[in-house]
Formats: C-alpha cells, sequence, structure tokens
C-alpha cells in the first residue's frame, strides 16, 4: 500500500496580479552597499533558507536581518515561481497515477495560506518576515478577503477537479474567518469544493500537526481515502512555521 502521501506546494509569489504587485517595493532597495558583501548574504542566506526547508532550523520567528532582501528577491523572483511550478508539476504527474474508485472518496486536501492564497502582498507590508508575527494585523488583512490565489497551486487545483478528486481544504484559519475565507477562495478564481474546515472552539490553541492529524483521521473515518496534502514548503515568513506545517510535512514524507 502506499503511504499517506504528501506533496509540497510552494507558495508561489511570481505572479501576483497586478494590484497586489511587488512592483510596488522600490526595485533597487533590494542592493544596499557592494556588490560583494551582497553575494556574502546571499550564500549565508541560501544555507538559511535550506535549513529552514529542510526543518534543521527547528522552530523560527523571523527572517535573519542580513536575508531580508535575500527573501525579498527569493519569494518575488523565477527561482520561487519555479519552485512552485515543480512542486505543482510533481503533484499533477502523482495525481494522474492514482485510480479514481467513483465513490466521491477520493480526495485530495490543501492548506489555504501560502498554499492556495499568497500572503505577498501581507508580507510585502510588513518586511517581508523580518517582523515578528502578528496575529492581530495579520487577521484583519485575511478579513479582507483579497489574497490573490498561486497561480501554480489554481491549476493545480484544478486540473485535481477535473481529475474527480473530493478537494477538501483545512485551514489553521478559524471559523469565524469562514465568511471571509470563502469569498477571498472565490474571489481568487477556486470553487467547487468538498468541503472548507475551519478550527472551532476546540481546535483553537492546539498545535497543527494535532488539529490537522485529527482532522485527516475524521475524514478517513468517513471513508475519504486522502491521496495528497498540499502544504506550503517556506512562505519564509514564521507562520508556517509555528503553527507546525514544516513538521507535519516532514513526518509525512519520512
Ligand atoms: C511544469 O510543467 C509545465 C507544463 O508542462 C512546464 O512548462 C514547466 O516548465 C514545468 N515547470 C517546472 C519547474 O518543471
Ligand atoms: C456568514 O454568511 C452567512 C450566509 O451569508 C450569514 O448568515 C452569517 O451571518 C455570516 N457569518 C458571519 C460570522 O459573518
Ligand atoms: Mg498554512
Amino acid at each position: 500500500m502506499d503511504p499517506f502521501r504528501s506533496l509540497l506546494l510552494l507558495s508561489s509569489l511570481f505572479s501576483v496580479a497586478a494590484p497586489h504587485s511587488i512592483l510596488q517595493i522600490s526595485p533597487g532597495s533590494r542592493r544596499h552597499g557592494d556588490r560583494s558583501a551582497w553575494k556574502g548574504d546571499e550564500l549565508y542566506c541560501d544555507s538559511w533558507r535550506f535549513s529552514v526547508e529542510t526543518n534543521d532550523a527547528g522552530i523560527w520567528t523571523q527572517v535573519p536581518e542580513r536575508c531580508v532582501g535575500f527573501v525579498r528577491e527569493y519569494m518575488t523572483g523565477e527561482r520561487y515561481a519555479s519552485d512552485c511550478g515543480m512542486v505543482s508539476n510533481n503533484s499533477m504527474s502523482f495525481a494522474g497515477g492514482v485510480k479514481i474508485a467513483g465513490d466521491g472518496k477520493d480526495a485530495w486536501i490543501f492548506d489555504i495560506d501560502e498554499t492556495l492564497l499568497s500572503n505577498l502582498p501581507y508580507y510585502a507590508a510588513h518586511g517581508f518576515g523580518s517582523e515578528v508575527f502578528d496575529e492581530t494585523a495579520y487577521n484583519e488583512w485575511a478579513n479582507l478577503a483579497d489574497a490573490p490565489a498561486i497561480p501554480a497551486s489554481l491549476m493545480l487545483y484544478n486540473v485535481l477537479k477535473r481529475l474527480k478528486f473530493k478537494l477538501i481544504l483545512l485551514t489553521g484559519r478559524t471559523e469565524v474567518q469562514r465568511n471571509a475565507t470563502a469569498k477571498n477562495l472565490l474571489l481568487a478564481g477556486y470553487s467547487n469544493w468538498e468541503r472548507l474546515i475551519l478550527r472551532g472552539i476546540d481546535d483553537v490553541g492546539k498545535p497543527a500537526l494535532v488539529y490537522k492529524s485529527h482532522k485527516r483521521a475524521e475524514l478517513e473515518g468517513e471513508g475519504y481515502r486522502i491521496h495528497g496534502n498540499s502544504v506550503e514548503l517556506c512562505s519564509c515568513d514564521s507562520v508556517a512555521l509555528s503553527y507546525g506545517n514544516r513538521r507535519q510535512f516532514s513526518s509525512l514524507w519520512a
């Protein structure tokens, strides 16, 4: 039997819709000082990113000061776009090999933030992860329902829909955010999900790993066969890791 399969989905920040465009950020601002100093930071910061993505760095709260420019460059440049496309392509080729039984129980789970929806506009306005995460400000932003889709995710979502997977959205957001979340998803182009699962009163405060594992077990109890689980790889902010998505992925993948 195939073990539970979890596929990373990078949040792609490359082609965020025009109104949210990162081009609002001054293009020259990323290179302070001379080129060799920047190069030294680039090497260090690429290693930092690697250690975060492999979870070697463990819990962290802020992007190191010297890596803020790197993160901005990475998240808004073509590298992230390519990484994202790769994960989406991998997911699609895996999904194409799944036999759909036709009983409506073949499911694929998506996280929402930094998976279906990009939080880039928020992070662009908040120092690209250099600030400690401010949950209140973040929730206020999320409630505007203005987050753009991540294009590679939207493509994957629609391909899975055509393949007749049941798409289940499992998010760390809470029930009070249901309407704003659904509205945002629809505006961003997502439709026809099977279920949108948010944290209820009893789930608030549970680590993401516990909450999401529990929900997946409930779904399996209802007879769903979960073929894929798309979560962010590295949102390069403190949210993903403080919510434990990275660990969740690592342990499932092992
Ligand atoms: C993903 O697949 C598309 C379509 O085949 C291709 O154009 C693109 O280059 C692929 N991306 C990556 C990163 O492999
Ligand atoms: C969410 O939307 C439903 C249906 O439109 C409405 O009845 C409900 O009051 C809304 N809930 C909140 C918390 O806004
Ligand atoms: Mg998330």
